[in-house]
């Protein structure tokens, strides 16, 4: 069966507590609940982890790559905006990134604007809160 790594950065873990005006009431496990059912649907498998280190982050899209995953699917949180070593991870592997955020970036601080995920990743999911990641989760489904 393919998989799809489903990637999450810093503070991610705190979701539901977590500025839920900004980011929606629902935890990280109730995303992942929803990703488990619409997977069994699209015949995927899913891999979800949580990490606050970057390092973490880069070291699992090795393992996607190594693994010969599907896709991944990239909420980098606030890495997004700084890191220069996922855009490079990103470029170094050949499996699709699909960047996803539960908000909007670009209606947000001006320093969230910038994404080092958006210039290296297929494409971008952003606004639509837990729903965003059903609708990378189908992109996937779809490369
Ligand atoms: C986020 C948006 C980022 O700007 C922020 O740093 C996050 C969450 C989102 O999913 O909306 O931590 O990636």
């Amino acid at each position: 069966m393919d998989s799809v790594f489903v990637l999450n950065g810093p503070n991610l873990n705190l979701l539901g507590l977590r500025e839920p005006a900004i980011y929606g009431s629902d935890t990280l496990d109730d995303i992942a609940g929803m990703l488990e059912d619409r997977a069994r649907a699209l015949g995927l498998e899913i891999d979800m982890r949580q990490s606050n280190h970057e390092g973490h982050l880069v070291d699992w899209l090795h393992e996607a790559n190594a693994a010969g995953a599907k896709a991944v699917i990239l909420n980098a949180a606030g890495f997004t905006h700084t890191s220069v070593a996922l855009h490079d991870a990103i470029k170094a592997i050949s499996v699709p990134v699909i960047e996803v955020h539960l908000s909007n970036p670009h209606r947000r601080e001006s320093f969230r604007h910038n994404s080092f995920v958006g210039g290296a990743a297929i494409g971008t999911i952003a606004g639509f809160g837990a729903f965003s990641y059903l609708l990378a989760l189908d992109a996937a489904a779809r490369l």
